[in-house]
């Protein structure tokens, strides 16, 4: 059986860099509350970019870094909760603007943990010989689902798009992936969409289109599935932390991942971290991570990693990968 093998990695953000003080002029905030409570310094932050062309970016940086050319992909997998539009899928758009005219195309909602939710379809997929050079992305301009008199959540996002490409191949790649959701907490992070509207029945404008969550016990939720699924991962591949080189982990919150780090009992350092510089951009955050690392030569053939993630749904998932690009 052939396995999901990283050849590329890629990201992009706007411009448009938002500091805690810009954010002070807009909200009632300050510097200090947002770094203290979150780590959060600065964002990105879209003055006309929408999702798709985000991920434009991310995807062409990807298929560079893979040494492919768009042709070559055969399936393209977008995770976002923000699309451009409710059809197309952003991933379509993408493959037209990127050429990838071979690849089938969809996008997937899993909130935060919807690039992990990308990697078991992907897995998936090449394991099955039904695709052989995978693109997913994970991309976001959250900053346009955002109650911007909300100083509760529009102080903790960024918009940005990170992307890999996966081929299909016989050494190690993406080893194992878990994913579940707890539907019944379901409203503890939520954006309407559309309100009922037609001739029979119709729903106030007001609730719809923006971001409401329950920092508090997102943030329960949070510091006790990551650990979990963490340990899971090392008990299903008889590992030991230390066979870790990284984890990289959802950009919520740095006493999210300080406490997490806590209960499995290992430093910081094996977290990767860059929530500080760009906040949480939601399904982008992973694969913007691995990008960076990659291009700071953090990342050796053969390094294990665990990714972990959790989000609206409640979702969560892991997935320890072997580099080998
Ligand atoms: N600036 C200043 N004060 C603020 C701000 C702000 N931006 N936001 C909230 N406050 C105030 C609150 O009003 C509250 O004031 P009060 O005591 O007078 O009522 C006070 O600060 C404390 O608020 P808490 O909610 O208790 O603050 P907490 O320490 O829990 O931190 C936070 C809030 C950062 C949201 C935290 O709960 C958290 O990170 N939760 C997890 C969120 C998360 O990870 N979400 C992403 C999920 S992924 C996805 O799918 C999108």
């Amino acid at each position: 059986m052939k396995k999901a093998k990283i050849s590329g990695v890629g990201c992009y953000y706007p411009d448009n860099i938002v500091t805690n003080d810009d954010l002070a002029k807009i909200v009632d905030t300050s510097d200090e509350w947002i770094h203290k409570r979150t780590g959060i310094r600065k964002r990105r932050l879209s003055t006309g970019e929408n999702t798709s062309d985000l991920a434009v970016m991310a995807a062409k940086n990807a298929i560079k870094n893979a040494g492919l050319i768009p042709e070559d992909i055969d399936l393209i997998v977008l995770a976002t909760t923000s699309p451009d539009f409710l059809t197309p899928s952003t991933a379509a758009i993408v493959q037209g603007r990127i050429g990838a005219k071979n690849a089938a195309c969809f996008d997937i909602l899993a909130a935060c943990s919807g690039f992990i939710y990308g990697l078991k379809i992907v897995k998936s997929f090449i394991e099955s010989g039904a695709y052989k050079k995978v693109l997913i992305i994970g991309a976001e301009v959250l900053s346009k689902i955002l109650d911007w008199n909300d100083r509760n959540t529009c102080v903790l996002f960024g918009d940005g798009a990170g992307a890999a490409v996966f081929e299909a191949a016989e050494e190690s790649g993406i080893e194992t992936v878990n994913i579940g959701t707890y539907g019944d907490k379901a409203d503890l992070l939520i954006c309407k969409s559309h309100p009922l509207n037609n001739p029979y029945y119709k729903e106030d404008m007001d609730t719809f289109g923006k971001i409401s969550m329950d920092g508090r016990e997102v943030y329960k939720f949070a510091t006790n599935i990551i650990p979990e699924q963490v340990n899971l991962i090392l008990k299903e591949n008889n590992l030991k932390i230390e066979d870790i080189k990284y984890i990289i982990p959802h950009q919520a919150n740095l006493r999210i991942i300080e406490t997490a780090a806590k209960k499995l009992n290992v430093s910081m350092d094996k977290f990767y971290v860059n929530l500080n510089e760009y906040g949480n951009t939601s399904a982008a955050c992973i694969p913007i991570c691995m990008d960076e690392m990659n291009r700071h030569g953090l990342l050796n053939n053969g390094d294990k990693i665990i990714t972990v993630a959790f989000g609206g749904g409640l979702t969560f998932g892991a997935a320890l990968i072997i580099w080998s690009k």
